[in-house]
């Protein structure tokens, strides 16, 4: 292994000063109207700059809040400090520093995607260390991983997110209704990189969410390819860290999946919003003890 060894170190370290912060509380600031932000976001990017400076000289960085360094190098780590901040400035433990190498071939444009060559993924309240090269698989706690071999998406678990920012023009909440009539259920537990990290580890069939950073999805996705599963755009094109769309799953769902994003985009979703009347109904049904 080329890079993982010293990246997980450096993930071991930002993950034990995130849960330093936690367990002493730290204060929340906004950095849009619902977009939280602390001093833990800033100190750990800071903390994984310098590291990863030291430890990769010839690296760039592209950090979400804010760090942009050596970006005309072959190698780019994007960084996410602490994803799950909403989570964590609430005291719940579901967070994560996630970080992930892309190589760039030096004729590639801004907005062409090079190749994620490594991952890694640290949730520091279980101790759970995720990582992956290209071509050499991924593993958890060094032990190989594989994604789920469950065939249907009646029988799936899966996942997806929110953003915080412009929730009012996210059209996710019909896929979130829609996905939830037609799998085991839909879990929204906030930190896109580790709901990435649990479809490679099995614990989820499938991922999806609109508008995300390459922060958010450099490492997760090497996770789930490396782990025998398959990433896409919504449309089971190629996945690119810009396109705002991911979808990965254990492969075996895919198909499914991608026809339920087609159709919906199509208007033909099974799930209309209820009438007053009808809204009224299952409500006394409930009251009732009926449902
Ligand atoms: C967020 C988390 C969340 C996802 C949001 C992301 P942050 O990252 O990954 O699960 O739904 O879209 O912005 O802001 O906590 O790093
Ligand atoms: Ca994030
Ligand atoms: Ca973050």
């Amino acid at each position: 292994m080329m890079w993982t060894p010293q990246a997980s170190e450096i993930a071991r370290e930002a993950g034990a000063r995130l849960r330093e912060f936690f367990v002493q509380g730290v204060a929340t600031e906004y950095k849009g109207d619902v977009d939280l932000v602390t001093v833990a976001d800033r100190t750990v990017e800071k903390l994984i700059r310098t590291r990863l400076s030291e430890s990769f000289p010839e690296h760039g960085i592209y950090g979400e809040e804010g760090t942009r360094e050596r970006m005309e190098q072959e190698f780019r780590w994007y960084v996410d400090p602490l994803d799950g901040t909403t989570n964590f400035a609430h005291g719940l433990p579901q967070f994560c520093v996630s970080m992930g190498l892309e190589q760039r071939d030096a004729a590639l444009k801004p907005d062409q995607d090079g190749t994620i060559q490594a991952a890694v993924i640290y949730d520091p309240m279980r101790d759970e260390l995720y990582t992956a090269e290209r071509g050499r698989g991924a593993t958890l706690n060094g032990k190989r991983l594989q994604v789920s071999k469950t065939a249907t998406l009646a029988e799936a678990l899966v996942a997806t997110g929110f953003p915080s920012r412009k929730r009012h023009q996210n059209p996710n909440i019909h896929f979130y209704h829609e996905f939830t009539l037609r799998s085991h259920g839909v879990r929204r537990a906030g930190s896109a990189a580790l709901d990435l990290a649990y479809v490679a580890a099995g614990r989820l069939e499938a991922f999806w969410e609109f508008n995300l950073n390459p922060w958010d999805t450099a490492a997760g996705v090497l996770l789930v390819t490396e782990a025998g599963g398959r990433v896409s755009d919504f449309a089971g094109g190629p996945f690119r860290l810009d396109s705002h769309e991911v979808l990965a799953t254990n492969g075996l769902i895919h198909a499914e999946m991608v026809g339920m994003f087609v159709d919906m985009f199509a208007g033909r979703g099974l799930a209309p919003i209820p009438s007053p009347e009808e809204f009224a109904a299952m409500r006394e049904l409930k009251a009732k003890g009926l449902e």
